[in-house]
């Protein structure tokens, strides 16, 4: 089996009771849920992941260089910050995949610019949670 890492940046944890009119009522063990269950079908084992530290992503970026074939990541709001992770993503061989929940480009301008879109095969934003089983999708074709 192909292992694709999903990996979630800052205050993902509170998605369905954090601002729901931008990021809907799901929950993140939801979507969780959700891609290991496409996982399934598509041949992909989902190792899913969330944390509100920098440097504890870093780390799962750089675990993922030995493990998985593919990164999935919505870096939240250390995608409008963060050279760290955009160096610790470039260390990685496989396909990374940028998510975004919310439409960033239709939101403060402050989220326009992304360091991790440097270094994503592509970006899928504004499609909610979907956006991670599309990218799952593409996962599979890329490396599947
Ligand atoms: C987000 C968009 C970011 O600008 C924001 O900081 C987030 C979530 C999204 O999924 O729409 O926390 O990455």
């Amino acid at each position: 089996m192909t292992t694709v890492y999903v990996l979630n940046g800052p205050n993902l944890n509170l998605l369905g009771q954090r601002q729901p009119e931008i990021y809907g009522s799901t929950t993140l063990a939801d979507v969780e849920r959700d891609c290991k269950t496409l996982g399934v079908e598509l041949g992909l084992t989902v190792d899913f992941f969330q944390s509100n530290h920098e440097g504890a992503i870093i780390d799962k970026i750089h675990e993922a260089r030995l493990k998985a074939k593919a990164i999935v990541i919505n870096p939240a709001a250390f995608t409008h910050t963060s050279v760290a992770i955009l160096d610790a993503l470039n260390t990685f061989d496989g396909p990374v995949i940028e998510v975004h929940i919310s439409n960033v480009h239709k939101r403060e301008s402050f989220r326009h610019h992304s360091y991790v879109s440097l270094r994503a095969e592509g970006v899928i934003a504004g499609f909610g949670i979907n956006g991670y089983l599309l990218a799952l999708r593409q996962v599979a074709k890329l490396v599947g």
